[in-house]
């Protein structure tokens, strides 16, 4: 559609292929645009990549490269702590003393104090303003130590295909790789996470409104662990004042913890992602009004499924009583299925009526959900 005004082939021959978003958001960030469409540009350097992302253009960046941001903002070498959970040293995760979490208690009893150097770029993510679209070409699309921010007011964002990696994995607290606080219609698709200091995504305090992430590839393997196994323990957490957050067809694998944890005003519909090889737990609902409907996943391999309920959930518990859903999300539930890993069987329905009049994802069984179409290099 894009290049409707040129002749096929000479659109060809000039080696412009219709580059664009590939697909369109399902689920509460349904109906978002992105930057639409704006004529795309290849950013060429790191400042390039961060100028159009900050810009108040809407704009489609398309990456064909990696954008590689160690060493661009220099490093800090200053006093953090080992804390108590490494107690594996080198293979464990030391902690930068961000927000005095080494000196106020947190990092907990026996933790001692250590000097610790680290890139500075990881720290804050790219600030990315509205009406933007994100890609990348094929499998190339990498952004090397830094994350993005959705913001302060920031609405109808894509985020699609892209790889988001290396933010000083070796510490808590060495940086996010996707935030959104204070912010509106963010879809993020087909992006994967690997090697990240502290938060896979993170929902902060502040209203994050509607936001899907859909077949997204969270990647826990690293070999700085805070559970001192080869997992990763911050993936996702939500924890927002007012956020509508659908997660569908995600890949999270290798992790051990808060994948996801669930606070504040949330309400989550988790449904047909595959969740494998967890050491610790999936789902942490810490507050009254974070509520959850879990349907049509795979558990493989998931220790803790569970880790504790303070808000209400459904996890579509039994064909007689998924029916319950119809009124609600506009389909039957689907069961989820477990191998190898804990159990997960809650049936709270009073919040059920939140969904009424939202964009709602679809459902499919959860003997159709594989991994294949997460990731990145699958759109097409
Ligand atoms: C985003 O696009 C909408 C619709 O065109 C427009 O009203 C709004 O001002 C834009 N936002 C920014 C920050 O440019
Ligand atoms: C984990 O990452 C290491 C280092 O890149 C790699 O050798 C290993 O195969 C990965 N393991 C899994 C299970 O992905």
């Amino acid at each position: 559609m894009r290049f409707a005004f040129l002749p096929a082939a000479l659109a060809l021959a000039s080696g412009a292929a219709a580059v664009g978003v590939v697909g369109s958001a399902e689920g509460f960030a349904k109906g978002v645009t992105g930057g639409g469409s704006a004529t795309p540009v290849y950013p060429s350097t790191t400042d390039e990549l961060v100028s159009y992302l900050e810009d108040d253009e809407a704009r489609v960046i398309v990456l064909n490269k990696e954008f590689n941001f160690i060493g661009t903002e220099g490093t800090t070498t200053e006093d953090g702590c080992r804390p108590a959970s490494n107690t594996c040293g080198s293979s464990g995760q030391d902690a930068i003393n961000e927000a005095d979490w080494c000196t106020n208690g947190n990092a907990g009893d026996g933790s001692t104090t250590i000097s610790v150097t680290y890139d500075n770029a990881a720290i804050l993510g790219i600030t990315v303003g509205s009406n933007k679209s994100l890609i990348g070409e094929g499998s190339k699309g990498v952004i090397r130590g830094k994350g993005l921010r959705m913001v302060s007011g920031a609405s109808n964002i894509i985020i699609q295909n892209i790889h988001i990696t290396e933010l000083n994995p070796q510490y808590i607290w060495g940086g996010d790789a996707l935030t959104v606080n204070d912010a509106d219609m963010i879809w993020i698709d087909h992006v994967k996470v690997s090697l990240i200091g502290r938060q896979m995504f993170v929902a902060g305090t502040e209203a994050s409104n509607r936001v899907t992430i859909s077949y997204c590839e969270f990647d826990g393997n690293t070999s700085w662990s805070a559970s001192c196994d080869g997992h990763h323990y911050w993936t996702v957490y939500l924890l927002g004042s007012n956020d509508l957050i659908t997660m569908k067809g995600n890949y999270i694998h290798h992790t051990s913890g808060r994948a996801p944890k669930v606070g504040s005003n949330t309400l989550l519909h988790f449904v047909n992602n595959y969740h494998y090889a967890n050491t610790g737990h999936a789902f942490d609902v810490m507050s009254a009004n974070a509520n959850v409907v879990v349907e049509g996943n795979v558990f493989q391999n998931v220790d803790t499924v569970l880790l504790e309920n303070e808000g209400q959930m459904f996890t579509a518990p039994s064909t007689s009583a998924n029916s319950v859903c119809e009124t609600y999300l506009g389909h039957t539930c689907q069961s989820n299925a477990f191998g190898s890993s804990g159990s997960l069987s809650v049936s709270d329905t009073g919040f059920l009526s939140n969904f009424n009049g939202k964009n709602v994802a679809s459902a499919s069984a959860a003997s159709a959900v594989s991994t294949a179409s997460a990731g990145v290099g699958v759109v097409s």
